[in-house]
């Protein structure tokens, strides 16, 4: 039998939440000459089988950055046939998330986008909302630092209004503000196309993130991409600013 990485992978080490900023389709549908709309469709198709390879490997929490806030700067065209393409998939795909127990979530401003597309990702989220695997998270017009000016938007408010005391306001007080509330931080956060930024990312949840870049493009980034990427993840020492005595030494205590 052929070696894949998915054999090495320890099921007791596995991130309880992959994140992915997904990049590349433009240039990838350049290199095969064609439009980049194909690019897009073509990264599709990934969209599917790392959502079903997370959901196999009993990841909890896979989180998709499909949209941007800086996105609609983009062509119309481009704008339109993409806010097409998501809600023809989410369309197409409610079914396989039903069938793997998938529950679909979302982040982000979803009222700046098109009432259909608004209306379908709703829809979806509701008929999901009682699947226990996999939560499928796409961002959607979303942006970190768009986010963090809507938490402390709400944080003066509730000041304001006496429900909150500034005092009282802590690190758990600023996640509880952000659209991710509920959602714990991403403990691997991957990147295709070989750009080496976090583009206004989930930058409060990612503070502790492992990160991981790969040339790949995001329509080229195959299942077997993904493992090597988890396996990367698995080979990392994670400190949270402590030393590895300290780590070791907490690791004998329990
Ligand atoms: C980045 O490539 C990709 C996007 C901005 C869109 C990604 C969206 C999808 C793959 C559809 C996802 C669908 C669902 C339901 C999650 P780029 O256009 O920036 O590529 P480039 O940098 O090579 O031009």
């Amino acid at each position: 039998m052929e070696y894949t990485a998915k054999d090495s992978i320890n099921r007791e080490r596995m991130p309880r939440h992959v994140a992915i900023i997904m990049d590349g389709n433009g240039r990838w549908a350049k290199q095969h000459g064609l439009v980049r709309m194909l690019g897009h469709r073509q990264g599709v198709e990934t969209v599917h089988n790392i959502t079903e390879a997370a959901a196999e490997l009993g990841i909890k929490y896979l989180t998709l950055y499909a949209f941007s806030t800086e996105n609609w700067n983009r062509p119309q065209q481009e704008v339109d046939a993409l806010m097409e393409l998501l809600v023809d998939t989410i369309a197409k795909e409610t079914d396989t998330l039903m069938k793997n127990n998938v529950r679909l979530l979302t982040i982000g401003d979803l009222s700046r986008l098109p009432k259909k597309a608004e209306e379908k990702f709703r829809g979806c989220m509701a008929q999901t909302a009682g699947n226990t695997g996999l939560k499928l998270v796409i961002a959607l017009s979303y942006s970190a630092r768009w986010e963090i000016i809507r938490a402390v938007k709400q944080m003066s408010n509730e000041v304001k209004e006496g429900k909150l005391r500034i005092e009282d306001i802590n690190e758990e007080t600023v996640s509880e503000h952000l659209t991710t509330a509920g959602i714990p931080d991403p403990d691997l956060l991957i990147r295709t196309s070989g750009e080496l930024r976090i583009s206004n990312f989930l930058l409060w949840q990612s503070a502790y993130s492992e990160l991981y870049f790969t040339p790949c493009l995001w329509p080229d980034f195959t299942v077997e991409e993904f493992y090597k990427a988890l396996l990367d993840y698995q080979s990392r020492e994670r400190r949270f600013g402590k030393t590895s005595e300290q780590l070791l030494s907490d690791q004998k205590k329990y």
